[in-house]
Formats: structure tokens, C-alpha cells, sequence
């Protein structure tokens, strides 16, 4: 068995104090008034966005004290900021943003910093100031693209090899720092890409842009790395109709590890899955809370995630949480 992790840590996060530096102006004040938050999500493409959404929704409840005003973006970067332009207007006490892609934020958010409504970032990382965020909360998309590229290495690196790359949404945080982690671990290997694109983290294009690859490259093919779950099981349809057996002529590596990731693993369909942990909505709410107290807080907080082979898969999907 390989799991990473001694546990499935579903909420358990690890503070990483990287800078040290204390949270924005708090809006608004805490006590038993309601917080009214503002959340920018990305969009709908995939189960683990889905998971994410129903973890925020569940944390920033009535009961919980908050009043959240939800926006998903459709993965256009225009209508995120002006949801976040629209949040502002609406004098909301936080704002959380789970950025589309990394750059062109730092208008917008000296808008928010001027308007003394404190930012919080959660699951994607931007390139903007830190200086005009409080604080952020996700995965290290960088070590999940470093493990799943390690199990190529380890299982198909000292063979020549011809991988296919399904990218998730071009510019996004995860699609930049999983590609960088995976090439650092399979430099110096017989692994070599034959074709990257992106998929957009959906599986109608994961199956669309695998089945171009297909007719490119044929039996060519040896490794798939399907930089999310989705992409990967819209690529099983574009494998099979191609009459090739997914797992076998085409090894997959996938990141998210969703319960429809797990199956494909645990069928043998796909080979090794890196976890992305989507269930931040607690954390998120506890650091909104403690920025609008005035308290300090780390300036990011990084979840645990784990990995999974087969055997491991079979064990975590009876519990599997998303
Ligand atoms: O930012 C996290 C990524 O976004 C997930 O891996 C992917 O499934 C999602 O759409």
C-alpha cells in the first residue's frame, strides 16, 4: 500500500506560517452579528469543485452565524471580477475568492483593501501583492503534481515512454504548479511528452481533447496525466472507443481523488491518484472569522493530501467523503 498520509484527513489542515504578516482591516466586527461574505467561486466543471461548493455552503451557513452571497464564475475571469466589483458595491464584511487564474487581481483587490473589506483566498493561490489578501487556505498544488509525477517515474521511467498531458484551465494556479511538480520529478527519466493541452478540468474535454490525441498518436501512447479526475474519466470513453484498455495500454495518473476517481482506480481503469482536498470550507470560515475579530492569522494554511494505488482505493471509498 501507498498511501502518503497515516490517515484520511479529510478537515485536518496544517498551518504553514510563510511571511508571518498579520491579517487585513477587519470590516464589520465580530461578536453575534452576521457576517455577510461574499464567495467568488471558479465555476462547476468538475465533482471536486462540486465537493468545495457544498463544504463552503455548509461552513458559511445561517446557523454559523453568516450570511453568504455565492457567485460561480463559469471559469471567466471577467465575471469574477465582477462578482468581486459586486461584492465590494454590496459593502459585504469579507470577501473569499477561489481565483479563476492567477493573474490580474491587483486592481480589484486595492478596491476592496480601499473599501476596508479584508480578502481571503481559498484553494487557488494568485500572483497579486500579498499585501492585499489576508490570507490563504488550500492544497499544494505544486507537491501533488511532484507525487503523481514520482509513481511515473518509479513505475514507467526506466522503460521509454510516451506521455499525453490533459492541462486543467490554462493560467489557473493548479494547471501551472501541478505541470511544474510533475516535470521536476520525471526529469532525467525514459518518460517523454509526446502532446499537453488543456482539458479546462471538465470531462467533456478531457474526452474531446484525448480522443485528438488518440487520432495523433494512436498505440503511440503509453501514460496519461490527467491533471484532474474529471479530465481523466472523460479520457476512459476516448481510450475505449479507440479500442484500447485504459489502465493497461494507457497507464492514467490523475489528481483530485474523488469517489468517481477511486472507482476508476479501484477498477483497475485508472493507476495511481494524488488527492486534492476539497473540504476547506471550516478552515475558510474560522479564518474569516478570526480576520474580522482582529485576530492574527497564518498567511497560508496548506491541507494535508494524500495518495492512492489501487489497494488504497478500495480501502478509502467506503468512507470517501466527495
Ligand atoms: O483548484 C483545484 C482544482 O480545480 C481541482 O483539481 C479541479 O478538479 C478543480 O476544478
Amino acid at each position: 500500500m501507498k498511501k502518503l498520509g497515516a490517515a484520511l484527513a479529510a478537515v485536518g489542515l496544517m498551518a504553514v506560517a510563510l511571511t508571518g504578516c498579520s491579517a487585513g482591516g477587519a470590516g464589520g466586527g465580530g461578536g453575534d452579528k452576521v457576517i455577510t461574505v461574499g464567495f467568488a467561486q471558479t465555476g462547476s466543471e468538475s465533482g471536486w469543485r462540486a465537493a468545495n461548493t457544498q463544504s463552503m455552503k455548509e461552513a458559511f451557513s445561517s446557523k454559523n452565524g453568516f450570511k453568504l452571497i455565492f457567485n460561480a464564475a463559469d471559469n471567466k475571469p471577467e465575471n469574477q471580477i465582477a462578482a468581486v466589483h459586486s461584492f465590494i458595491n454590496q459593502g459585504v464584511d469579507a470577501i473569499v475568492i477561489a481565483a479563476v487564474v492567477t493573474t490580474g487581481w491587483d486592481d480589484v483587490l486595492k478596491e476592496a483593501k480601499d473599501a476596508n473589506i479584508p480578502v481571503i483566498l481559498e484553494d487557488r493561490t494568485i500572483d497579486a501583492d500579498p499585501s492585499l489578501y489576508a490570507s490563504w487556505i488550500g492544497d499544494d498544488f505544486k507537491k501533488e503534481g511532484e507525487t503523481a509525477g514520482s509513481w511515473a517515474a518509479k513505475t514507467v521511467g526506466s522503460t521509454p515512454t510516451n506521455m499525453v498531458v490533459l492541462e486543467g484551465t490554462t493560467g489557473s494556479a493548479p494547471a501551472i504548479d501541478r505541470a511544474k511538480g510533475f516535470s521536476s520529478s520525471i526529469g532525467g527519466t525514459s518518460i517523454t511528452t509526446l502532446d499537453s493541452q488543456t482539458g479546462n478540468f471538465t470531462r467533456a474535454d478531457g474526452k474531446t481533447v484525448m480522443e485528438g490525441f488518440l487520432q495523433k498518436y494512436g498505440k503511440k501512447i503509453n501514460l496519461l496525466f490527467a491533471q484532474n479526475d474529471d479530465m481523466g474519466l472523460g479520457a476512459l470513453d476516448a481510450i475505449k472507443s479507440a479500442g484500447l484498455t485504459p489502465g493497461q495500454d494507457i497507464k492514467i495518473v490523475t489528481i483530485d481523488g474523488t469517489k468517481d476517481g477511486l472507482t476508476a482506480l479501484s477498477n483497475g481503469e485508472f493507476n495511481y491518484v494524488v488527492e486534492c482536498n476539497p473540504l476547506l470550507g471550516e478552515q475558510v470560515a474560522s479564518v474569516v472569522k478570526d480576520v474580522i475579530d482582529g485576530k492574527k492569522v497564518e498567511k497560508a494554511y496548506t491541507a494535508k493530501d494524500l495518495a492512492f494505488d489501487q489497494a488504497a482505493a478500495k480501502e478509502a471509498l467506503p468512507t470517501r467523503k466527495y
